[in-house]
């Protein structure tokens, strides 16, 4: 199946590229992405604390996986964002298993991973163009009924949310994905001033691909 172009983007008088790539295309860029990845989620609400060899064996799964696509904000030859994707049924049980408990066939789900750009460059378009890019390649690869992400639970009196934060929930709902009630999942990660990795809880966003019932 073919891959959607990359493309062009302008807003005001910053001029992006934004490409999707897949495979071995994404090799050279994996030290420039890691160091994106970890500048970005260092901040509320991630707080994590980045290992550079954590990261590179990630983002290396997402080069082996064949459906995955990696859509990358480019400001001239540098990346400034990234956005990951990659059908279900090839991440790990800690993901599929969730869909399985309320009866999803994880074959069915594309799976949509985070999304980072480095703050300079938001709020003007390119977290919009990453879910479209995603989506469409989604729709390139596979024919999944439906897209899902997961987002980290915080409380509401967490000791280090910072005053004034807006979550990202009306962007998501505006990009046509609804929060799944009770679907969880488990990520552990060391946060930053931690000496060791704690469990996160993740709830799943989840949106139709093509027209049929949410599960
Ligand atoms: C999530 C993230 C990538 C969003 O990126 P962003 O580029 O700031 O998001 P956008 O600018 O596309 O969208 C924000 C809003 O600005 C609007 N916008 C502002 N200027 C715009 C322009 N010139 N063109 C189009 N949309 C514009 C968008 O329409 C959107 O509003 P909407 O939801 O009402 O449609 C970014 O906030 C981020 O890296 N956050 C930290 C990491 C994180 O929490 N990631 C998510 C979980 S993994």
């Amino acid at each position: 199946m073919d891959r959607p172009p990359g493309l062009c983007y302008r807003s005001g008088t910053m001029a992006l590229r934004i490409e999707t790539f897949s495979g071995s295309a994404l090799s050279p860029m994996l030290p420039a992405l890691s160091r994106l990845r970890m500048a970005v989620f260092r901040a509320w609400p991630y707080l994590y604390e980045g290992d550079p060899a954590a990261e590179e064996d990630y983002l290396a799964d997402f080069v082996r996986a064949p459906s995955a696509g990696l859509v990358v904000a480019f400001d001239g030859g540098d990346p400034v964002g990234c956005s990951t994707c990659v059908a279900l049924a090839e991440e790990d049980a800690g993901l599929t298993g969730p869909f399985a408990t309320i009866g999803v066939d994880p074959s069915r789900v594309f799976y949509f991973g985070e999304s980072v750009l480095l703050p300079a460059y938001r709020g003007q378009g390119v977290g919009v163009a990453f879910f479209a890019a995603r989506e469409a390649h989604a729709r390139a690869v596979s024919d999944c009924d439906y897209a899902a992400f997961c987002a980290v639970v915080r409380p509401d009196d967490h000791p280090v949310r910072p005053p004034g934060h807006v979550p990202l929930d009306a962007f998501w709902r505006r990009r046509g994905f609804t929060p799944y009630p009770g679907l969880m999942c488990h990520m552990m990660w060391r946060e930053v001033g931690m000496a060791d990795e704690i469990d996160h809880t993740l709830s799943f966003w989840i949106k139709s691909l093509h027209g049929k019932p949410l599960p």
